[in-house]
């Protein structure tokens, strides 16, 4: 599929991943509608971009629903998308039980509801051919401790993205479902950074994830994990899933403790 001259939507474009892959799109001759929360970030990109005046900021809160409801207007007065991206997502490194109501409930409304709605709403403004690409993660197919909200958010899109690309098959539109591993932006805390550092988890730059997003976007991939081993770890947790159950066993404690967990800390309410 070529990009050029294609309008797209891309969700969390100022931040790490989003704004490497706006550079990517608009190098490709996309035409960019880039949400947001944080409009200075936004509009400091736009000035970055190739072919500003091809661009628009659209900055909007997607956990309100009426932000969310005024996009969706912005986006039908400019005559619907060829590609929607959902790359906005949250997730916090902590025991179940160390994590406020609210903070479990956030999680799962950026990474799993309000893709899901938002492409509910978008879907008759969605040009055939048209794509698109749900930003997962490798979390998505491998429970991983510390990180069960996040992990059940991502698990659930990966589900959506399966489901609604079977649903939608024939008709012009491709789901894809696209995971990166841990990435070098401020999406990890200091205590995940140095989690990972401690384990000899590898991570990418978002450049380079942003690259293998486009290509994912021009080839149509409905499937694509990132990393050596990751890529590996997720085939081995769906056929043997016992064999990381035994190897996260091993690093539980040390995973614990980088996250701030202790057996005696009251529930936040
Ligand atoms: N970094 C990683 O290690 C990693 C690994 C695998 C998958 N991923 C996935 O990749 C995607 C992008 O991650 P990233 O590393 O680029 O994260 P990031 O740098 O923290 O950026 C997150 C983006 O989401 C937006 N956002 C957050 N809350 C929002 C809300 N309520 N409404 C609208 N937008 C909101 C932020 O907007 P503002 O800054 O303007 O508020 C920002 O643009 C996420 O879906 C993440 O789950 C990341």
């Amino acid at each position: 599929m070529t990009l050029n001259n294609q309008t797209v939507l891309l969700t969390g474009a100022s931040g790490g991943i989003g704004s490497a892959l706006a550079h990517r799109l608009a190098l490709a001759g996309a035409r960019l509608l880039l949400q947001g929360r944080d409009r200075t970030r936004l509009n400091r990109l736009l000035a970055e971009l190739p072919h500003t005046e091809r661009h628009r900021v659209l900055a909007a809160d997607l956990l309100n629903p009426e932000e969310r409801r005024a996009l969706v207007q912005q986006v039908r007065q400019l005559g619907g998308l060829d590609v929607l991206i959902h790359n906005a997502g949250t997730s916090r490194f902590a025991w179940l039980t160390d994590q406020s109501a609210a903070a479990v409930t956030e999680q799962l409304a950026l990474n799993l509801t309000v893709p899901v709605l938002l492409t509910r709403e978008l879907l008759p403004w969605l040009r055939r051919p048209g794509v698109i690409l749900n930003m997962g993660s490798a979390y998505g197919a491998i429970g991983y401790p510390g990180y069960s909200v996040y992990c059940a958010g991502k698990a659930g899109l990966r589900g959506f993205s399966e489901a609604l690309g079977r649903e939608l098959a024939g008709s012009g539109l491709a789901v894809l479902y696209f995971a990166p591993r841990a990435t070098r932006t401020e999406f990890n805390s200091p205590a995940t950074v140095e989690l990972n550092a401690a384990l000899g988890n590898h991570t990418d730059s978002p450049e380079w994830v942003a690259e293998q997003a486009l290509i994912a976007l021009q080839r149509r991939q409905k499937r694509r994990w990132l990393g050596w081993p990751e890529c590996l770890l997720v085939r081995l947790n769906a056929l043997f899933p016992g064999l990381l159950d035994r190897a996260l066993a091993r690093q539980q404690a040390t995973i614990a403790r980088f996250a701030g967990h202790s057996p005696d800390k009251e529930i936040p309410s």
